[in-house]
């Protein structure tokens, strides 16, 4: 079907296209249809957006039509349009996103603000964090970003999150603070830090299956599945966090929906002091602090 796209896009102006390319997503379900199709337009064509409203009669060529068509077809078959563009923005920082590595979501920002409000004027010291289950590298260097002095190190058991996370590093100029290690948590690591950041994986085994399909096909299961009660990676986070906080040191994990008070319940079994639930911009409880008493 995409060569029909493409007939339809060779040629005709810049805005015409981003019309037609917002009324197929719109027939296909996809909100945000108007804002996707400029996205996709800016991408394709390499130009930015004052330019494209200066000149909106700028013609599509066949190559741009050609990609252009694609992305609309990879789009109504349900990828998402950061896996289509290959990048995300979270917290002003622009985030490659690639395959079998989880695409940062803006929900965890959450945690970015949560910390930041924890560390106050910390924020400006030489402090040392850490990132468990780093990803693509977005926790870790949102921290980097906010706090011109700390180092921070990131950890993951997927290779590819690792290769990924160093790529943003070096993209987002931070990769002399960021520190990218393949391990199991912290099991390998020796030192304490200021600031344990973390988003694990919280996904119930039995509810995976029924994830809408642009998360289950193109998120990886190593970051999503959670164990049959979805607090397996809490567990194996929490008993280890006197451990590896400074005296002073706290940490920030994000929640699933409704998973606040058995995660606090674990905490206080592991003899962490819990501190404060940050909502995020859905009103669910997503970032939880825990600090150590020691
Ligand atoms: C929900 S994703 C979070 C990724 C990233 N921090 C973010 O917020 O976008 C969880 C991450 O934990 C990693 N992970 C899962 N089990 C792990 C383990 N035992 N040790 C280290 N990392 C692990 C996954 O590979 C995945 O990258």
């Amino acid at each position: 079907m995409s060569h029909l796209f493409k007939a339809e896009l060779d040629g005709c102006g810049c805005s015409q296209a981003i019309r037609y390319i917002s009324s197929l997503l719109s027939a296909g379900s996809i909100e945000n249809a108007w804002s996707e199709a400029t996205r996709f337009v800016i991408h394709a064509t390499q130009l930015d957006r004052t330019f494209l409203i200066a000149n909106p009669d700028r013609a599509v060529s066949s190559d741009e039509a050609a990609t252009l068509s694609g992305f609309v077809a990879r789009r109504l078959a349900g990828e998402p349009i950061t896996r289509i563009l290959g990048f995300r923005e979270f917290w002003n920082l622009e985030i490659e996103v690639a395959p079998d590595v989880l695409d940062p979501r803006p929900d965890s920002e959450t945690l970015i603000e949560a910390a930041l409000a924890e560390l106050g004027s910390r924020k400006s010291e030489e402090i040392d964090l850490l990132d468990l289950g780093t990803g693509s590298g977005a926790l870790l260097l949102a921290m980097l970003s906010e706090c011109p002095r700390a180092r921070g190190i990131g950890v993951d058991l997927s290779a590819k999150a690792c290769e990924l996370a160093a790529r943003n590093a070096r993209r987002n100029k931070l990769s002399d603070r960021a520190h990218i290690l393949r391990g199991n948590w912290m099991e390998s690591l020796d030192g304490r830090f200021d600031l344990i950041i973390s988003n694990p994986p919280y996904i119930r085994a039995g509810d995976i299956g029924g994830l809408p399909p642009e998360v289950l096909n193109h998120d990886p299961i190593l970051a999503l599945n959670g164990g049959g009660d979805g607090l397996v990676a809490y567990s194996e986070i929490i008993r280890s966090l006197d451990k590896v906080l400074k005296p002073k040191g706290f940490a920030v994990l994000e929640l699933g929906a409704g998973q606040a008070a058995d995660v606090a319940d674990l905490a206080l079994r592991w003899g962490l002091k819990v501190g404060a639930l940050h909502k995020d911009l859905g009103g669910i409880d997503r970032a939880i602090v825990l600090h150590n008493p020691g």
